[in-house]
């Protein structure tokens, strides 16, 4: 590589660094939550996780697509043994719930008696971690709790029972950090928010 092109790349990575602002299809979105505070939050979230499971041996089930980098940098904090299965269920098309749910799929072994908690990424209505959780109750488990980075206002006046809670928002839509809009934003490590919510 050239001096021109390296100089080139280091500009562009500095720019993905300290990215404030991005255009996805037609939505503009703006930093709204930097990595570092959502690190320091996932931190706190997995000690609490370690103080109550200290006894168990709890099953965590990340809920895909937008889970999966919250999981990833959550488990690596989390200090009791613990098995991980990743589950899916999808109701969104664009910025609003459909409120179309498909079932649960994706873990195949048996969840009866254990103690399983669910990661998600954000709970918006709640539609969908209501009806995981339901049905991982008739499936036998022994508890099951939740473990969401995000929760917005319709969840939080519905007392959705989340107990492990990072950030509280209100209506904004947002993407990065593993969530998306029409499949685009998943892959950055700050949140940004729709400007124009
Ligand atoms: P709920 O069933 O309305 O709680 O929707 C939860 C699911 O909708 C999440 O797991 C996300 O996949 C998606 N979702 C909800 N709000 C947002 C958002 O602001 N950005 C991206 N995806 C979202």
């Amino acid at each position: 590589m050239n001096k021109f092109n390296s100089t080139v790349y280091y500009y562009l990575f500095l720019g993905r660094v300290f990215q404030s602002s991005l255009k996805l299809k037609d939505l503009e979105f703006k930093k709204f939550i930097p990595a570092d505070r959502i690190e320091k939050k996932i931190n706190a979230l997995a000690n609490k996780i370690n103080k109550d499971y200290h006894d168990k041996t709890p099953v965590f089930l990340p809920v895909l697509n937008g889970s999966f980098m919250f999981a990833a940098d959550l488990l690596k904090h989390v200090s009791v043994p613990c098995r991980v299965s990743f589950v899916k269920v999808s109701s969104y098309t664009g910025t609003t719930s459909s409120g179309q749910l498909k079932t649960l799929i994706g873990h195949e072994e048996s969840l009866f008696g254990l103690d399983i908690i669910i990661i998600e990424d954000i709970v918006d209505t709640g539609l969908t971690l209501q009806k995981i959780m339901d049905e991982l109750k008739g499936l036998g488990a022994k508890s099951v709790e939740a473990v969401a980075l995000l929760r917005k206002q319709p969840a939080r006046e519905k007392n959705i029972g989340i107990k492990y809670v990072g950030f509280e928002l209100e209506n904004e839509f947002v993407v990065g950090y593993g969530l998306d809009y029409d499949g685009l934003g998943r892959n950055y490590s700050d949140i940004y928010k729709n400007t124009q919510n």
